[in-house]
């Protein structure tokens, strides 16, 4: 099978907040693809991390794309304000709206790339109508809050599901997996189909940025290549 273009994003959630452009670099040295921003507001999920002004000024210190991922309520009201500060692709949780059509067709208004993420107990079926139209398929492999939790080999099947659905309709799109990725789970992730990494601790909390990456990319390439 051909390789299919696996991508990594460094989660900035896991990142030192008080020198976040040395994690940048070092992000950017290591052959990052994407940089994951988490943002949380306390009500979706229990934690709070940051809102539009952190996105604002990652984007001025870096032109990696920005993967902003929406564990708020009303992801509909505060779309343009992360559109604005400089997100290039925008996943909101589908379990946050009562009409996610709606979610997706404003980020679409605003000519941005447009994800939907699910936790881990929300079945596939939820985001199926609107995979049509959809840029990224997130699956959460941790409940979402915090970092540095253990995968959840559960939702290995979702991610079966969603490269059986979007593999013809979608074939661009991402299937993004999120928490608990390190060099044992990549493995399995991307035999299962996904192709977007979302790491945080494995890359932020031991080790060199740059080495960890390489590791981590070696085991999903070499799971799919
Ligand atoms: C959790 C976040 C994740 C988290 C990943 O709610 O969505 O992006 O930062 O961190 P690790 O890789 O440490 O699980
Ligand atoms: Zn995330």
């Amino acid at each position: 099978m051909a390789e299919r273009g696996i991508r990594l994003a460094p989660s900035l959630l896991s990142a030192d907040f008080s020198d976040l452009t040395s994690a940048i670099r070092k992000s950017e040295a290591g052959g990052a693809d994407a940089l994951h921003l988490d943002v949380m507001d306390g009500h979706f999920v229990p934690n709070i991390s940051f809102g539009p002004a952190l996105v604002r000024a990652v984007r001025r210190r870096t032109r990696l794309p920005l993967d902003v991922h929406l564990m708020i309520e009303h992801p509909l009201r505060f779309a343009p304000a992360f559109v604005d500060a400089g997100g290039d692709t925008l996943v909101f949780h589908v379990e946050s709206a009562d009409r996610p059509e709606d979610v997706i067709a404003e980020i679409q208004r605003l000519k941005t790339r447009v994800g939907v993420a699910l936790r881990p107990g929300t079945p596939f079926e939820m985001v199926e109508p609107f995979l049509g139209r959809l840029d990224q398929v997130l699956v959460m492999s941790v409940h979402p809050g915090f970092s540095g939790q253990r995968f959840l080999p559960e939702v290995l099947p979702k991610l079966r599901e969603a490269r059986s659905h979007l593999g013809d309709m979608r074939p661009h799109a991402d299937i993004s997996i999120d928490g608990g990725i390190t060099v044992e789970t990549a493995r399995p992730a991307a035999e299962a189909g996904a192709t977007f990494f979302v790491c945080g601790n494995s890359v932020f909390s031991g080790g060199e940025v740059d080495a960890n990456l390489h590791a981590l990319r070696a085991v999903a390439t070499g799971a799919t290549g």
